[in-house]
C-alpha cells in the first residue's frame, strides 16, 4: 500500500489528497492509510497532513526505500519483485544463488552497499554504501547462450535512458557496454550466465551506477565519475532504478523477440561516444601490448549482433566484445 500512496501523493505534485480520496483510489479504511502515512514518515518521508486538506508529500530520504522504487514500475514492468539490503556481498552473487534455487525472471535485486562488489574480468566494484546504485536483474530468456551478450548492450541503454529521462544528462556509451559523462565512467555492467550447450537456465545482469559518490579515490579520479559530480546535484536513486527497470524490460522483450539487436541498433549507435571516431584495437593485453597487437580505424557503429564495426584501411572489420578491447585515440573513450 505504502508504495500506492506514494504514487498518489508524488502524482498531485504540490497539492493535498484528501484522506477520503486516497481510502477510496486504494480501496482501504482510514485507519489504513494514517497507519501507513505513520510509516512512511519513520522511514524518512516528509509529509504535511492538514485536516479538512490532507496529505502532502514535501520531501523524501535520501536512502533507498523498497516502497518507492516499486512506486515508479509500470504495472506491466519486467520487474516482479524487488528484494533489498542494506549490506550484501554482491547482488550477482546473491542473484545466482536465488536463480539456482528457481526464483523466476524479473527479480531485481538492489543493495545500498556491497562488501564483495564484482567488475568484470574479475576485477573489484567500489560499491560504497548509500549513494550508488548497486543492483542485479534475474533473467532466464530463452534463447541460444551465444546470443546472451547482447543483453548488456541493451542494459546500457536502458540504464542510458533511464538516466536521460531523470536526470536530464545523456550518457553516452562506450563499447560494448559502460556508460560515460563528460569522458569518465558512470556505469559498469556484469552479465554472467549458467547454461547448457544450448540452453540458458538463467542470467544475472548486474548494474553499477554512480550515482550520488561524492568523491573517487586517487586511482580511479581520472576514469571515474557521478552523477552527482556532473550534474552537482544529487540525483533519486529510486527513480532511475523503477525508470531503468520498465525499459529494460521494453527493451529485452525486444531481443528475446528478434534473437538480434535490430531494433535497438539505432538507438545503441546514437549513444556510442567513439561512432565515426578514431580507435584503436587492441588484440592482446592493453597495458603491455606490442605494436603488432594494436590496429588503428574508425568506428562506424553496432550491427544486430552487437558486433562493433571498425573501418580499418579501407575495409570494415566486425569486432566481437570479450575478443579485443577498443579505446579511443587520445584515451579511455
Ligand atoms: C564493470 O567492471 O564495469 C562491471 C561492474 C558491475 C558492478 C555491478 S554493481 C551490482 C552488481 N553486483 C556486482 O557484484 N557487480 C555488479
Amino acid at each position: 500500500m505504502k508504495k500506492q500512496i506514494l504514487k498518489v501523493l508524488r502524482e498531485a505534485g504540490q497539492d493535498f489528497v484528501s484522506g477520503q480520496s486516497l481510502c477510496t483510489t486504494l480501496g482501504v479504511s482510514r485507519q489504513a492509510v494514517w497507519k501507513n502515512i505513520g510509516q512512511l514518515k519513520e522511514a524518512g518521508y516528509e509529509i504535511e497532513s492538514v485536516s479538512n486538506k490532507g496529505y502532502r508529500l514535501l520531501s523524501g530520504p535520501k536512502e533507498l526505500y523498497g516502497p518507492e522504487i516499486e512506486s515508479y514500475l509500470s504495472e506491466d514492468s519486467i520487474c516482479k519483485k524487488i528484494v533489498f539490503f542494506e549490506e550484501i556481498d554482491s547482488t550477482n552473487t546473491y542473484c545466482k544463488q536465488m536463480a539456482e534455487q528457481g526464483e523466476a525472471e524479473g527479480c531485481l535485486v538492489v543493495a545500498e552497499k556491497q562488501t564483495n562488489g564484482r567488475g568484470r574480468r574479475g576485477r573489484g566494484w567500489d560499491s560504497e554504501s548509500g549513494v550508488g546504485i548497486w543492483m542485479t536483474m534475474i533473467l532466464r530468456p530463452q534463447i541460444s547462450p551465444l546470443k546472451v551478450p547482447g543483453i548488456t548492450l541493451l542494459t546500457a541503454i536502458a540504464v542510458g535512458k533511464a538516466i536521460e529521462d531523470v536526470c536530464g544528462v545523456k550518457p553516452q556509451i562506450k563499447w560494448p557496454n559502460d556508460l560515460v559523462l563528460g569522458g569518465k565512467k558512470i556505469c559498469g555492467i556484469l552479465t554472467e550466465m549458467s547454461s547448457e550447450m544450448n540452453y540458458v537456465n538463467y542470467v544475472v545482469t548486474g548494474i553499477g551506477i554512480n550515482g550520488n559518490t561524492k568523491s573517487f579515490p586517487e586511482e580511479l579520479q581520472d576514469s571515474a565519475t557521478s552523477l552527482f559530480l556532473e550534474l552537482g546535484q544529487e540525483v533519486n536513486r529510486g527513480e532511475i532504478i523503477g525508470r531503468f527497470a520498465n525499459i529494460f524490460g521494453d527493451y529485452y522483450q525486444e531481443y528475446i523477440k528478434y534473437e538480434n539487436l535490430s531494433t535497438l541498433v539505432e538507438l545503441y549507435n546514437s549513444m556510442l561516444a567513439s561512432k565515426d571516431k578514431e580507435v584503436l584495437i587492441y588484440h592482446g593485453m592493453i597495458e603491455d601490448a606490442k605494436p603488432e597487437e594494436i590496429e588503428q580505424g574508425i568506428a562506424r557503429g553496432i550491427d544486430e549482433s552487437g558486433a562493433l564495426l571498425v573501418e580499418v584501411d579501407g575495409q570494415m572489420k566486425r569486432i566481437m566484445s570479450g575478443e579485443v578491447s577498443v579505446r579511443g585515440v587520445y584515451g579511455y573513450v
